[in-house]
């Protein structure tokens, strides 16, 4: 059965590198028989940036924030998907906040009142990250990379990466680079066949 894949797009760049990264990969999924949707979080609205901490998810026997605006409506969708892939820059070591707002939010997808006996919409799923990086990997990419596999790990799910570090800011700059694109069909393979 072909594998459903969300991609989460990240960047604020609409014609940026990881955009044009995340196409490739996408299309090569789809090549390799995957279903794959996209959600644009940075188009999202929103009633409030970020998560409130109210607990109301935690209470309620949904995998649903209880804020209800085009977030909440997006991140519920989540469970749907076999593979959920983030795609986004890296800025100032960290998510740019555009797509912090949307992980936060994913607290609603999982029921941690008991750190020992917790249960999660997204068990059993795979967990993906393609980024892009004006620095190296060594502090730095990796450390985006970190807290995406800390949940994976959470949730005893496969993760899987593909990084591109050094990245002129330039539009177009990766798409020029021969084993940038081929490492992002790679990406895309992968995903279709993990
Ligand atoms: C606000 C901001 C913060 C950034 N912080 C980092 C950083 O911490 N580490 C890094 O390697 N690059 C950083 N960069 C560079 C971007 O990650 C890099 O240019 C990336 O490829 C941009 O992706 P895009 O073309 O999709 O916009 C930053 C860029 C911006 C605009």
């Amino acid at each position: 059965m072909s594998k459903k894949i969300v991609v989460v797009q990240g960047s604020p760049r609409k014609k940026g590198n990881t955009r044009d990264m995340a196409t490739v990969a996408v299309a090569s999924a789809r090549e390799s028989g995957a279903k794959v949707m996209e959600i644009d979080a940075v188009d999202l609205k929103f009633k409030e940036p970020g998560c409130l901490g109210c607990q109301k998810c935690q209470e309620s026997d949904k995998y649903q924030c209880v804020l209800n605006d085009e977030v909440a409506q997006q991140v519920a969708t989540l469970p749907e998907y076999d593979t959920i892939v983030l795609s986004t820059p890296i800025y100032w070591w960290s998510y740019p906040a555009q797509l912090k707002i949307f992980i936060d939010r994913m607290y609603s997808l999982s029921k941690l009142a008991d750190p020992e006996n917790y249960s999660s919409a997204l068990a059993g799923k795979i967990l993906g990250l393609l980024a892009t990086g004006g620095g190296g990997l060594e502090d730095n990419l990796d450390l985006l990379e970190r807290q995406w596999k800390n949940p994976a790990d959470m949730l005893g799910t496969r993760f899987i990466s593909c990084l591109f570090p050094n990245v002129s800011s330039e539009p177009g700059f990766l798409l020029k680079d021969p084993s940038a694109v081929e490492k992002a069909k790679g990406f895309g393979r992968v995903l279709a066949l993990s």
